[in-house]
């Protein structure tokens, strides 16, 4: 129903026909960019800006660093769409909402999803810099009962109980890699586990070496409900991390994980960072 907490198909159908009757584009990639890496949208060809205030049924942004548009156009030849500035639980929107666009996004036609996001590095083979192309996730409000799949199911998006062993696309993967040695940025590429919180505090130490433990490679705050409704409603799905800060690990540091450093890192790379999502899409 109109009133439900959930995405219901109409309302995502509502807000995919008020994009489709105001752009040409027929977008078959979305793209989701994380904090500071928003630029790639400035790179769409003949394209369509719509302010998330003005669409019908999408939430609106807030914290800095996302702009909170959406872009319609062409990425090297491809038709995309484009978000700069994405949801966050910690913003205080259900889960629902915060994955609210990628149902959109596939009643839009888009076939192929790619996240980014800003990530904490818990291997301490990463350096700050390198780029983790996310191979599974590990869904830590999952694990308390927030999934944006919970709810009533509606079959027209997917199934009751989908698969998640195979949620990030192999072959996908092997193509940002062969973009990256074409570039000649091979040595940026890791590979490994995403974990998601909820944020907005960053770790302890202790929670940092309770991820390590679980095998986590990386941390965030976000991604992993849109790749849950990606993979629901059947789209092969890249997920991208740039690594940009290492988590604190030692009671004698000094460090302290912040916001600032987040950023900075996220201007250093967003270039190489879009680079490669082109590099990608040509291969
Ligand atoms: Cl260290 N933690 C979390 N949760 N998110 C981050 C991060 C750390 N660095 C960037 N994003």
């Amino acid at each position: 129903a109109a009133t439900s907490i959930h995405s219901s198909y109409e309302e995502c159908k509502e807000t995919a026909e008020w994009l489709l009757n105001r752009s040409t584009i027929r977008p078959v990639v979305a793209i989701i960019c994380g904090s500071g890496l928003g630029g790639l949208a400035d790179k769409l060809e003949d394209s369509t800006t719509f302010k998330y205030e003005d669409i019908p049924r999408f939430p609106t942004s807030t914290v800095p660093g996302h702009a909170g548009k959406l872009v319609f156009g062409k990425l090297v030849g491809h038709d995309c769409v484009c978000m700069q500035g994405r949801f966050h639980l910690y913003e205080g929107y259900s889960i629902h909402m915060v994955s609210y666009p990628v149902r959109v996004f596939s009643l839009l036609g888009v076939k192929t999803l790619v996240v980014t996001n800003a990530a904490g590095g818990l291997n301490d083979s990463y350096s700050v810099g390198d780029i983790m192309i996310i191979k599974d996730h590990i869904n830590m409000p999952g694990f308390a009962g927030q999934s944006p799949l919970c709810g009533p199911n509606d079959e027209r998006f997917g199934l009751r109980f989908p698969c998640m062993s195979d949620a990030y696309d192999r072959e996908l993967s092997f193509k940002l890699r062969s973009a990256a040695e074409a570039m000649g940025a091979a040595h940026f590429i890791k590979k490994g586990v995403y974990c998601m919180l909820a944020g907005p505090s960053f770790e302890t130490i202790a929670e940092c070496k309770l991820l390590q433990t679980l095998g986590a490679d990386a941390v965030g705050m976000s991604t992993v409900p849109e790749v849950l409704v990606a993979r629901h409603c059947g789209l092969r799905v890249l997920g991208l991390s740039l690594i940009t800060n290492k988590v604190i690990t030692d009671y004698n540091s000094e460090e302290k994980a912040n916001h600032e450093e987040v950023l900075k890192t996220t201007q250093r790379q967003t270039k190489l960072l879009q680079d490669l999502v082109c590099g990608f899409l040509k291969v």
